[in-house]
């Protein structure tokens, strides 16, 4: 850090904390609307920055001695005022429902156990489900959670659990600084996304407090402690195996050659974009969505429009599914999707032995098993030429079958109830066993280790994006 860089942050320190006084001041004096929304002048001190995952870690480096020392100084009030910013300026009140009525109020904490979500707020927000809810856990004694949403630090106070769900904003160090203050003992703090680590860097503890946060984690990855992937192949067992796919049925059908679908046009990762408008040079590629043409239907969350876009990407031979960024095990809805409609999808993600692991036995088309794009655009051809070749994709269709989260069951309930028991069984384990010190590392090889550069030839990496890329959009989602 610069000198000037110092006596800046001096200065603004000093600036703040009258600010604060002066708040503290009117917070006494005035009512507060319950919709009003105001940032607490502390949260300033973290200046406001975009997000990149290499950068987190000396960006909290720097600046955690002078929060220490704040932290150390600043009066219980100012502490407990302090506002959990929701991802979306303006949609905090949208995440609370408090009209609901809920029985599980019993203090037993054996049968009814708190669960709060932190930054569950987010644009998908008016048709999440409304908070709070209550989940009831099968089993002996049979469990009842409540599960709520909390907006301020001062609020996890009487949870068991804290589910840290994914934010698209940082959680500023005052924040984890005043969290960290209102953590009863033994509460088992959980990291839950189902972005991939160039996502969620929003869920990033400061770096110091790597190894104490996160007690367990939800995610997509195969190691996560609560593996929530977005779809598996799973082989048929032996009596179901007669069941036969109409492969004239699946030929009749295409009558168009390759399409990309995406309403996210600026990723983090790698050029995406770019990629697919240099692809159009060498071969037909239709392009829907925000990105290309918008016609197709787009209230995504009704089952209708699913069938209907469904029907129109099945007249394709091929799709590109092209995920946001390339980390082990991150395949999203835009594979597993592929092969629900039934269509051929080119990949680009993890790594090819990656895809074979989890995917379809001989599903699938990568981008690594070519020198060139002229050799992708000569092989594809050759598929749209040999229908013989072109349905051997779908061979595995009488060995197994494919399940995927309906797009509901991912983004809308974001943890299953099935998940939150999962949670709740963990919690009463760990409380008298050695289980209790394992803690998930979100900087560790389980992690923020998963992604590496998308491609293995010159011609993909070429979309890489460099670590100092500038965006243009701050709210980039898949
Ligand atoms: C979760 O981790 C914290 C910090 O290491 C620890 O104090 C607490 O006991 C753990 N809780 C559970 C349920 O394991
Ligand atoms: C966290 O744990 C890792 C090993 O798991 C260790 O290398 C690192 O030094 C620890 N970091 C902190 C800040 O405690
Ligand atoms: C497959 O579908 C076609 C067209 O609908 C039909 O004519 C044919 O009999 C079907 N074949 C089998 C094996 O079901
Ligand atoms: C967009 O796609 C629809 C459906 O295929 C087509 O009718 C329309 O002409 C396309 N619009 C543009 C501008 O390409
Ligand atoms: C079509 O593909 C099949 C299977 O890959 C192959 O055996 C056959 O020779 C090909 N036919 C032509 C005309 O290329």
């Amino acid at each position: 850090m610069t000198s000037n860089f110092r006596t800046y942050l001096f200065l603004f320190f000093q600036v703040s904390f009258t600010i604060v006084l002066i708040c503290l001041y009117y917070a006494y004096n005035t009512e507060y609307s319950s919709h009003s929304f105001a940032y607490p002048a502390i949260s300033s001190i973290v200046p406001e920055r975009q997000f990149d995952p290499d950068e987190g870690i000396s960006y909290y480096e720097e600046i955690i001695q002078e929060h220490n020392e704040f932290y150390v100084d600043t009066p219980e009030k100012a502490v407990t005022d302090i506002n959990i910013r929701p991802a979306y300026r303006g949609s905090d009140h949208l995440c609370l429902s408090r009209t609901r009525s809920v029985s599980c109020l019993k203090r037993d904490k054996t049968q009814c156990l708190k669960v709060s979500f932190v930054g569950l707020c987010g644009r998908w927000s008016s048709t999440l489900r409304q908070f709070p809810f209550e989940v009831t856990c099968k089993g002996t004694p049979q469990r009842k959670i409540l599960v709520d949403h909390v907006d301020k630090p001062k609020a996890i106070e009487n949870a068991q659990i804290v589910i840290f769900s994914f934010v698209a904003s940082y959680l500023n160090m005052d924040v984890w600084l005043a969290l960290r203050r209102f953590r009863p003992r033994g509460q088992m703090w959980v990291f839950q996304t189902e972005e991939s680590p160039y996502y969620a860097v929003g869920l990033l503890p400061p770096w110091n407090f790597r190894n104490d946060s996160y007690n367990t984690s939800i995610t997509f990855h195969s190691a996560a402690d609560i593996q929530s992937p977005y779809g598996y192949y799973e082989p048929f067992r032996n009596e179901e195996s007669n069941i036969l796919e109409n492969f004239t049925e699946i030929l009749a059908a295409k009558k168009n050659f390759m399409i990309w679908i995406s309403s996210h046009c600026e990723t983090l990762h790698w050029d995406r974009t770019r990629f697919v408008k240099d692809l159009q040079r060498s071969m037909r590629v239709d392009i829907f969505g925000r990105c290309g043409n918008d016609s197709l239907c787009k209230t995504r969350w009704q089952d209708n429009c699913v069938q209907e876009v469904d029907d129109f990407v099945k007249s394709y031979k091929f799709i590109l599914s092209l995920e946001n960024s390339c980390c082990e095990d991150y395949v999203t809805e835009k594979l597993w999707h592929s092969f629900t409609v039934g269509t051929v999808p080119v990949v680009i993600g993890p790594r090819i032995e990656n895809y074979e692991r989890l995917a379809p036995p001989g599903s699938f088309i990568h981008v690594d098993q070519f020198s060139s794009v002229e050799s992708l655009r000569d092989y594809l051809k050759h598929l749209d030429k040999n229908d013989t070749a072109y349905l051997e994709y779908f061979k595995w269709k009488k060995l197994g079958k494919v399940r995927e989260h309906t797009i509901k069951e991912h983004y809308q309930n974001h943890v299953s109830d099935e998940n939150i028991c999962t949670v709740v069984d963990q919690y009463f384990e760990r409380q008298n066993s050695a289980e209790k010190l394992k803690m998930f590392d979100p900087y560790g090889p389980r992690w923020k280790g998963l992604c590496h550069q998308c491609g293995r030839n010159s011609w993909i990496q070429n979309y890489q994006f460099p670590l100092d890329h500038e965006r243009k959009n701050p709210w980039i989602w898949a």
